[in-house]
């Protein structure tokens, strides 16, 4: 597929108004991406688990008006929303190429996530997962577009997939990865033929058992913002005297964890996903502007988690976004004792004890 592929030539119904609704998952990043090109193209290949719990749930109305200008109004847990509005201008901008129908609608756009308003858990990766998912839905009820797109769509779900992946990542990058379960799989790489960097797919390797529900409790150590935004962070990247190699790190990286996955190793699964986290964060510390992301709780959670880990023979390990907070993850059979061990040694660097529980999971449901 390529971007021409995405472009509608027409559509062939029209409507007066209508609404739909999604719920989208938020994903974390195994391998990590961080780095990217003009339009929200990857510098690296990553993979991700997608959550289950962890969601945005968006209904889009939208009503007929004369073609001019976009038309939308946003609504954050049921009161307007005057900050989102940028971004979403630039999204619409940025695809209305793909979705010729924009001007075409005033949309009311209402939406509230699963998970705690500023938890520190990044919301746009469900967030803007949920609004791409709700404009193929418009487009399929105007149906009928290309040739190619209107046999797509209607034999197969894949299609549309692929076309709401695509959307979401020209909002943010990862989003792409929010639309299907369990392992997504993002940017182009050899291991993974299926890969794209414009899209992405859903890892259709063998997955071992070990991995069936594994298990990610988030535990939140700085609910703040964040200090740097993920756009900045990427931007980083550029000229970055380690880029080269990590860009290629990332390759390796993937294609080791696709043998992992179907063997189950999960000593091996540890070492790549922990020293991917720490990558991420060595990248923004050896950045000009440099940035330290963590805080001293971040590093006193990874610590016990080493240390248990020592003393036991769990399987239990971290990563990171880019921020403080820290994702705990561990297999299924092993959930009784990690969410003790978190009780009794973790909770107290959580900001106001506060944890989420989640584990991986199928993708995102139309309401
Ligand atoms: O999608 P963005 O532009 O917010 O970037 C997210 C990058 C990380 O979360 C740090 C890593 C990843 O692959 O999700």
């Amino acid at each position: 597929m390529t971007e021409q592929d995405f472009i509608p030539k027409s559509y062939n119904s029209t409507l007066e108004n209508g609404s739909v609704k999604w719920a989208s998952p938020s994903n974390i990043a195994l391998v990590k991406y961080w780095g990217k090109k003009k339009d929200q193209i990857p510098e690296n290949p990553s993979i991700s688990f997608t959550l289950s719990d962890c969601k945005t749930i968006t209904e889009i109305t939208f009503t007929k008006k004369e073609s001019a200008d976009f038309s939308f109004d946003i609504y954050f847990e049921g009161e307007k929303n005057e900050a989102f509005k940028p971004k979403i201008q630039t999204f619409f901008e940025r695809i209305e190429i793909y979705m010729p129908f924009l001007k075409d609608y005033h949309f009311k756009i209402e939406t509230s996530n699963t998970f705690p308003h500023s938890s520190g858990i990044a919301s746009s990766a469900s967030g803007m997962s949920a609004i791409a998912l709700c404009l193929m839905s418009i487009e399929q009820s105007l149906s009928l577009v290309t040739e190619r797109s209107r046999s797509d769509m209607e034999e197969s779900q894949s299609y549309f997939n692929q076309k709401a992946s695509f959307l979401a990542r020209l909002g943010s990058g990862s989003a792409c990865r929010s639309i299907e379960g369990e392992l997504v799989v993002w940017g182009k790489n050899e291991s993974i033929e299926a890969s794209s960097d414009l899209y992405g797919v859903k890892f259709e390797g063998e997955v071992h058992s070990n991995f069936k529900n594994y298990q990610d409790t988030i535990l939140l150590v700085d609910k703040g913002e964040k200090q740097v935004s993920s756009t900045v962070g990427h931007q980083l990247m550029y000229g970055h005297p380690f880029a080269k190699e990590r860009f290629s790190q990332a390759h390796d990286n993937l294609a080791k964890l696709k043998t992992i996955l179907a063997s189950g190793d999960l000593n091996e699964f540890v070492k790549i996903v922990e020293s991917e986290a720490l990558t991420l964060h060595a990248m923004m510390m050896t950045s000009i502007p440099y940035f330290i992301l963590m805080k001293p709780n971040t590093l006193e959670i990874i610590n016990k988690i080493w240390a248990y880990r020592q003393k036991t023979d769990s399987k239990v390990c971290f990563t990171l976004d880019a921020g403080a907070n820290v994702h705990v993850l561990y297999p299924e059979n092993e959930k009784e004792s990690i969410l003790e061990f978190i009780k009794n040694e973790l909770v107290s660097y959580c900001q106001n004890g506060h944890y989420i529980c989640d584990q991986i999971g199928l993708g995102a449901n139309q309401i």
